[in-house]
């Protein structure tokens, strides 16, 4: 995710910038880095938190007063210092930070090594610096940055220093976020407004596709395609605290919102429409190994083992590899028959869950292949597996788990397109689920312009102290996960259990103080779970549904409902757990408690 901050006044720059990482810290935290134009540009970089950077500096300010800086959540590149941002040029003469991800920047370094440009890091964000140098050798310095950011495809977020222009910052965003606070005699460039609120309550949001000029006193907004536009001054009534979460009130809430991003990001460059296939990059070393694996088994904890129970249901389905899903915390300690053909994937947000890392190191010992599905990069699992793939969907704050999962379940979705094609699947079916998977990110958009219906639903929950959660197939794990979800954040009892298995046993629990939550999309088993509505409701048991968009006969049965979009029957998960997710929240805070921090709970379980 990173965030970036730049300044230019009449202050030393260097305190202002370190003061801003401060604030944007929450959004990433692996490495740190400054860059100041003083006699030339200076660049100081440290692999850790904020801190390291900052004793490194040793209050050193160069005595200059305009500069950018950056703290980093990786994502092209191990955290260390030569994948620290500011990256810059051959020549020295400029430098960047940037936020997003460059999709075309192998193709791009390519060319430019080939015009003999010497490259100092692993990132996608250093091309963008030799892009402009590149083009700089013939086009004014402004127009030689448009001309880069029309070449390079993907997000970005971008502050940028020439030390030819020693006043100026250039700042750029597309689908990364980027904001200017307009001060008096200075101007402040920021991924959020946290690290600016201190200066100014005075902000320009930048647009997507729009660039800004900024110096001390004056700044110009262009379009990429260089138009010149007005933009309006908005002013932020936003403490610190909040702007870090960017107005929601809880970073659970804002992570919730962020899903239509975290799901689009997980896709970014891997997948392939129009050939119905995905390109996984961090597979391709084992590619061959993966031809001969006849088996695989997933192994996590807490809500990465329910992704990877509804992974078992794709990957069985569409890729024909018989697949077993185990807590890790069994796993490696129940002697697991595994060999050299076995797989054994990892899922992990954290990706140093200690009982995740064991059964890793467990099944690498026998010989398996180890594969991760993990968002911290450069995390423990992340370095100890033999392949895998991230997130990408950025720092997650609040403990329960909420974008990470639908992350996850994309990248299982991708992986059940990739082995999937080299085992047979169709071409067309191919297609028809990577077409489907690309309009994820909208349909959880309408889910969460829904919000204010499900706090509604939530208000009517808050006098139960006992919620039975049910659902069938694909959807049985979003039971599990929405009950999970509801138990760590509002201290309810809650059950989560098949629909179709519920006869065998809860239904017994079931009267008019014991409602039930049945994620009953228009699917294969859609029937059968209605039935099981139906002798919920003959013992006199409230329902609540999750039902698809059109159902009339649901209306019939529910007493509340909240409607999600028809979609492929293996991707309904990513959008019933949206409203399950929003119904925990509203329940934890109408309880008032700290939904972000519950009680006992860690957001990463680093002991046994
Ligand atoms: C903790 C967190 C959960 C998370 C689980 C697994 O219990 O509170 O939200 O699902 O750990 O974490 P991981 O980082 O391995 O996904």
């Amino acid at each position: 995710m990173c965030g970036i901050v730049g300044y230019v006044g009449k202050k030393k720059a260097v305190p202002v910038l370190v003061e801003g990482l401060k604030q944007l810290e929450y959004r990433g935290y692996d490495s740190a880095g400054v860059s100041v134009i003083g006699s030339g540009i200076e660049t100081v970089k440290a692999t850790g938190k904020v801190a390291v950077l900052e004793n490194k500096l040793g209050g050193n300010d160069f005595g200059s007063m305009v500069g950018i800086a950056h703290t980093r959540w990786a994502t092209h590149g191990k955290p260390s210092d030569r994948n620290s941002h500011p990256h810059g040029d051959c020549s020295g003469k400029i430098s960047l930070v940037h936020n997003g991800i460059i999709e075309n920047y192998r193709e791009l370094r390519d060319l430019l090594v080939a015009k003999e440009h010497k490259f100092s890091s692993d990132t996608d964000s250093e091309v963008v610096a030799h892009l402009i140098e590149e083009f700089a050798k013939k086009l004014k310095f402004q127009d030689a940055v448009l001309a880069a950011l029309n070449e390079i495809r993907g997000t970005y977020g971008l502050a940028i220093l020439n030390s030819d222009e020693p006043e100026k910052i250039y700042a750029a965003r597309l689908g990364s976020p980027l904001l200017l606070g307009v001060g008096k005699n200075e101007n402040i460039v920021a991924s959020d407004a946290s690290a600016i609120v201190k200066y100014t309550d005075k902000v320009v949001y930048l647009d997507d596709g729009e660039m800004a000029v900024v110096g001390s006193d004056s700044y110009e907004v262009v379009t990429i395609k260089n138009k010149k536009i007005q933009k309006k001054i908005d002013t932020l009534d936003w403490s610190i605290e909040q702007a870090q979460k960017q107005g929601f009130d809880h970073f659970m809430l804002k992570e919730i919102f962020e899903q239509p991003e975290a799901v689009s990001n997980a896709m970014l460059g891997r997948l392939l429409v129009k050939e119905g296939m995905a390109n996984l990059g961090g597979l391709k070393d084992v590619d061959e190994r993966l031809k001969g694996i006849n088996r695989i088994i997933i192994s996590s904890c807490g809500t990465s083992y329910y992704a990877g129970l509804i992974g078992e249901y794709m990957l069985e389905e569409f890729a024909g590899i018989p697949v077993e899903v185990e807590y890790a915390s069994e796993f490696r300690y129940r002697s697991p028959v595994i060999d050299k053909n076995t797989a054994v994937l990892a899922i992990s947000q954290s990706g140093e869950t200690a009982d995740t890392l064991a059964a890793i190191r467990e099944a690498k010992s026998k010989g398996a292949l180890a594969l991760g599905i993990v968002n911290v990069v450069g995390s423990t699992i992340a370095r100890e597996t033999d392949a895998g793939v991230y997130n990408i969907a950025g720092p997650e704050i609040g403990v329960a788990s909420t974008k990470a999962f639908t992350s996850q379940l994309t990248i299982l979705a991708l992986l059940t397109l990739y082995l999937g094609r080299q085992r047979g699947m169709s071409e067309a079916t191919g297609k028809k689920i990577a077409s489907e998977l690309k309009k994820i990110p909208k349909y959880i958009e309408g889910i969460l312009s829904q919000k204010n219906d499900i706090k509604k639903i939530a208000k009517k929950l808050d006098k139960y102290s006992n919620l039975l959660y049910l659902g069938r197939k694909y959807n049985f794990p979003i039971a599990l996960e929405g009950a999970l979800k509801i138990k760590e954040i509002s201290y309810v009892h809650a059950e989560g259990y098949a629909a179709g298995e519920m006869k065998h046993g809860p239904i017994a629990l079931i009267d008019k103080n014991f409602p039930s939550v049945f994620v009953v999309p228009k699917d294969s088993v859609y029937e059968k779970t209605i039935s099981a509505i139906e002798e919920i409701k003959a013992r006199g048991g409230k329902i609540i549904a999750i039902a698809t968009e059109g159902d009339k006969e649901i209306a019939k049965l529910a007493d509340e409902i909240i409607y999600i979009p028809k979609t492929l029957e293996m991707l309904t998960p990513l959008v019933a757990v949206v409203p399950l997710q929003l119904l925990a929240y509203y329940v934890g805070i109408g309880k008032g408690y700290d939904v972000d921090k519950p009680r006992n709970l860690a957001k990463s379980v680093t002991v046994e």
